[in-house]
């Protein structure tokens, strides 16, 4: 568990983290609670998320240093902009009573689907996170559900190349092609919905798979990811099941495994995609 990698810019991430999203319906800190209970030190937030107070309840009632934590917040697409993004930041800080984040991304490449300007947009957000950086108080800055087109856009213009990005990534639908883009550009791939959603874990090839290796369908879906370099943030309401999805390293898929989940049919999708209006099943 206390595995991580180096991103780009030399600081160090922890291979497994915890996500947050509707991790606070009981409007309360007790879920994030417990995963610090179970061993997470790497958090995943977001200001759309509304869960920044209750991560901040949870690390201060933890009574661990702030240092000890891995922390990672997105903007959302109506605080995109150079003046946005910079007032966002200060919210966010101020809402996980932290002096700095570890990690602060641009949530989507486009505050809607045919937002026309959204490449000078994006390159204004861009600008905003590079300064903050620059003065100390993020450690790595990075995206989220930006597809190779979207990063192009960052990529020609940046003078901080993005350290992450977080996507939809599981069996089923692993945007291979921008897991892809993202290794030869040296951009570490995040998987949010890591375990896809229950028909992922109902699958027979995932199944198979758990049965084979001895481990539970949920297990194999985040091991797909630690297996390809990929940083999985698990949810989870229950301790029991938070332990199980760091219990990551005690086993190991032959290859022939890993192309196998990485060419299933398409499965479990959210049904978001950037440049599209949201589907609903
Ligand atoms: P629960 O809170 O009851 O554990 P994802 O992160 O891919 O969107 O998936 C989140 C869902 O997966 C949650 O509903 C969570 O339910 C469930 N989940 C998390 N860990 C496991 C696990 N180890 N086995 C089965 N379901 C899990």
């Amino acid at each position: 568990m206390n595995k991580t990698y180096t991103m780009n810019n030399g600081v160090q991430i922890p291979a497994v983290g915890f996500g947050t999203y509707k991790a606070a319906d009981g409007k309360s800190a007790d879920v994030i609670k417990k995963a610090i209970e179970s061993g997470y030190r790497y958090f995943d937030t977001a200001s759309f998320y509304g869960t920044e107070p209750y991560l901040a309840e949870a690390i201060r009632q933890s009574g661990l240093p702030r240092k000890d934590f891995f922390i990672a917040s997105k903007l959302w697409k109506s605080e995109m902009g150079y003046t946005n993004a910079r007032e966002a930041f200060q919210r966010t800080l101020e809402n996980l009573d932290t002096e700095y984040l570890d990690l602060y991304l641009i949530h989507w490449p486009l505050p809607e689907p045919g937002y026309e300007n959204w490449k000078e947009l994006d390159k204004e957000t861009w600008r905003a996170l590079e300064e903050l950086y620059a003065e100390g108080k993020i450690r790595a800055i990075g995206l989220s559900n930006f597809l190779p087109h979207h990063m192009e856009n960052i990529l020609a213009g940046c003078t901080v190349r993005p350290a992450v990005d977080q996507i939809e990534y599981h069996p089923g639908y692993s945007q291979e092609a921008t897991v892809q883009y993202c290794k030869e550009k040296g951009i570490l791939v995040q998987a949010w919905s890591p375990i896809g959603r229950s028909r992922v874990l109902e699958d027979p090839l995932v199944c198979e798979l758990a049965a084979k290796y001895q481990v539970s369908p949920a297990q194999i879906c985040l091991k797909f990811a630690v297996q390809r370099g990929i940083i999985p943030l698990p949810k989870s309401s229950s301790p029991e099941r938070m332990k199980q999805n760091m219990d990551l390293f005690s086993f190991e898929m032959d290859q022939e495994d890993i192309w196998r989940l990485a060419t299933m049919p398409q499965s479990g999708w959210s049904g978001e995609h950037p440049d599209q209006e949201r589907v609903y099943f």
